[in-house]
């Protein structure tokens, strides 16, 4: 996980890191729900996906060059954070094991912080599944996983995001260099919610039955 994020720090008391760490180590995914955690027999069928442009382009958390063996690398990288705490990795498995998207929780406990990241297949983009997903997602987060920041980074072309945050209350920090994987950077957009933001904004927009489909449940 990068140490260059969350930009707010606020150092949880360490029982609160411990109890964080604990939830990201226990978190379960309903059986038969779709959702998977990441294994590395799911290493192929997760190099379809983001080996298409349409995917890995705006995402920089993803290993460079994109291959196969990355990929696995890529997995097994976010298996040991989820047995340290400190993240996860969901996929959306579909018809005969395609991955059609997925979901990369980064948590920081000592910070009381997560980032979402991930992709839907271009098949799926652009048909309001990315923003329900999101804010399933975000609600997950804050009532699972138990932190009390979210922060969010997106290229400055993507427009998708950038609606997403908008449109889930987020508060825009400025551009920031977001150092990649592999070396170099990249500039970004940076935004916060922190719990009480969401609790207030989602209450505020509640969403109806059709836009929570294709989202994670606790
Ligand atoms: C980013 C991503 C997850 C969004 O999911 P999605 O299902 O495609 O997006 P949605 O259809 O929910 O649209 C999200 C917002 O963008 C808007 N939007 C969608 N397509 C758009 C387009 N071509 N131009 C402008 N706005 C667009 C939607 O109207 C919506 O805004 P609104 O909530 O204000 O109406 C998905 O496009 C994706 O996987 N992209 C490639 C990987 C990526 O960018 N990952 C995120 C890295 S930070």
């Amino acid at each position: 996980m990068t140490d260059q994020l969350p930009l707010t720090r606020i150092p949880a008391e360490p029982a609160r890191a411990e109890a964080i760490r604990a939830a990201v180590r226990s978190a379960l995914l309903p059986l038969g729900s779709g959702f998977e955690l990441g294994r590395l027999d799911h290493a192929e069928a997760f190099f379809k996906l983001v080996g298409d442009p349409a995917v890995n382009d705006p995402i920089a958390t993803l290993p460079r060059p994109i291959t196969l063996e990355t990929c696995r690398g890529f997995i097994k990288d976010r298996i040991a954070a989820k047995a340290r705490g400190e993240g996860l990795l969901i996929l959306m498995v579909g018809d005969g094991g395609r991955i059609v998207g997925y979901q990369d929780i980064a948590v920081w406990p000592e910070w009381s912080a997560a980032a979402l990241g991930g992709a839907i297949h271009p098949d799926a983009q652009g048909s309001g599944r990315g923003r329900a997903g999101a804010r399933r997602a975000f609600d997950w987060i804050f009532e699972t996983l138990g932190v009390d920041l979210i922060c969010e980074t997106a290229s400055l072309d993507n427009i998708r995001s950038r609606k997403i945050m908008e449109g889930a209350g987020f508060s825009y920090r400025g551009e920031i260099d977001l150092a990649l994987p592999g070396g170099g950077a990249r500039r970004s957009r940076y935004w916060e919610l922190t719990r009480p933001e969401w609790i207030a904004f989602r209450d505020a927009h509640p969403v109806g039955p059709k836009a929570s489909a294709g989202a994670i449940r606790g």
